[in-house]
């Protein structure tokens, strides 16, 4: 049997990785400012993360959602103290598509509602209702199209306004980035997402926020949507929770119900994937990772803007953005194989870095003399 082939690869097999270093099956060791896609929060084959996963598979791999699973309730409790909301409620599933999919259904459950607001350049996933929240047709298949979602722009609080005043009955939920990952790394608005709030409150409609890639700690706060001072009702979250061992997760405000039935998987919430979590919170909070992610962020950023070439410098913490005046394509192979450096894109001219949490100034000085040097080569 082949490979069915859906993803643009780089020639390159990673085998073997520790802290913000991964190997090639040739030796070549290479700098991770990617973390596999803002998955890594703590550094590839972090001892204790190993050993919690390792010690949990020794003692037991599995059993379903029909048991209690303690783990479950240490996670909830830890994540509630991290994220500071230790009044929300946890929810747990395999993946941050699924973790969309639930918060959405969820909302309308809640309020008996159909319309769903997103906005342009949002990326929720691909399952049926969160890519069809996601601003790209090429993804979205015809069995996927719905009436029900309404794409307005980004960061503009005023189209916001309007739209609930012409239908906020009907509006059952708001889904957001507080940075969008995949639409290029842009910063939702203190403004705008303090407009979210208000008008879900005032219509009744559920606010979500897909802290899918932007959470679990990477722009300095728990979720990205801390700075603008507002709460979301629900918070999807997966890559980062567990540092690679497949997870999502939606934390839900106190004011919406369980009902038996209502949601449900059979891998969510097993007890790896709750082990591999705990550890990870245990070690963002720890070693002080989110302010780590805001000190080390802020030094890329600021030397980042000091660099000729470049159009435009975004993002916060360790999600940040690098537009050039350029397609980046070219820049992006001499980095890898050239200097050893692993970053991804957002669109065709934009550099994303989305490195582990714990990324020392050391890390993030390679990367910045090896970004000078090819694009001096390039004047
Ligand atoms: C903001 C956001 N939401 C949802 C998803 C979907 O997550 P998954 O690929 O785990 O389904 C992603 C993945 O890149 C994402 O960046």
């Amino acid at each position: 049997m082949k490979m069915f082939n859906v993803y643009p690869i780089n020639d390159v097999a990673i085998v073997k990785g520790e802290g913000s270093w991964v190997w090639d099956d040739k030796g070549n060791k290479y700098l991770d400012m990617y973390g596999g896609h803002a998955v890594i929060s703590v550094g590839h084959t972090n001892p204790a993360y190993v050993k919690a996963i390792t010690d949990q598979i020794n003692q037991l791999g599995f059993y379903s959602n029909s048991v209690i699973i303690k783990l479950q309730k240490t996670l909830a409790e830890k994540l509630g103290q991290l994220s500071g909301k230790e009044d929300y409620q946890l929810f747990m599933c395999n993946s941050g598509a699924e973790a969309n999919e639930n918060a959405l259904k969820l909302a309308s459950f809640h309020n008996g509602r159909k319309k769903v607001v997103a906005f342009k350049g949002a990326f929720h996933g691909r399952t049926s209702l969160a890519v069809s929240c996601t601003d790209n047709p090429a993804i979205i298949a015809p069995v996927n199209e719905t009436p029900n979602v309404t794409f307005l722009p980004y960061n503009d609080v005023e189209a916001l306004k309007a739209h609930f005043a012409k239908e906020g009955e009907q509006i059952s939920s708001v889904i957001v980035e507080g940075i969008q990952g995949v639409g290029g790394i842009r910063v939702a608005s203190k403004e705008f997402l303090r407009a979210i709030r208000e008008q879900c409150d005032k219509y009744g409609a559920v606010y979500i926020a897909d802290a899918i890639q932007c959470g679990c700690g990477r722009t300095g706060g728990y979720y990205s949507q801390d700075y603008a001072g507002v709460s979301a009702d629900i918070y999807s979250m997966a890559k980062g929770l567990a540092n690679g061992f497949p997870i999502g997760a939606i934390a839900i405000c106190p004011n919406i119900a369980p009902k038996y039935g209502m949601l449900g998987t059979t891998f969510g919430g097993n007890h790896l994937a709750c082990a591999g979590a705990i550890a990870i919170a245990d070690i963002i909070r720890e070693e002080k990772l989110m302010e780590n992610a805001a000190n080390i962020g802020d030094y890329l950023m600021s030397q980042l803007k000091t660099i000729d070439g470049i159009t435009e410098v975004r993002g916060r913490g360790l999600m940040i953005g690098i537009e050039f005046p350029f397609e980046t394509a070219e820049l992006r192979k001499k980095l890898l194989f050239d200097k050893k450096i692993f970053v991804g894109a957002s669109g065709k001219t934009i550099i994303r870095l989305l490195p582990a949490l714990n990324i020392t100034r050391e890390h993030a000085d390679i990367f910045l003399q090896a970004l000078r040097e090819l694009l001096a080569e390039n004047n």
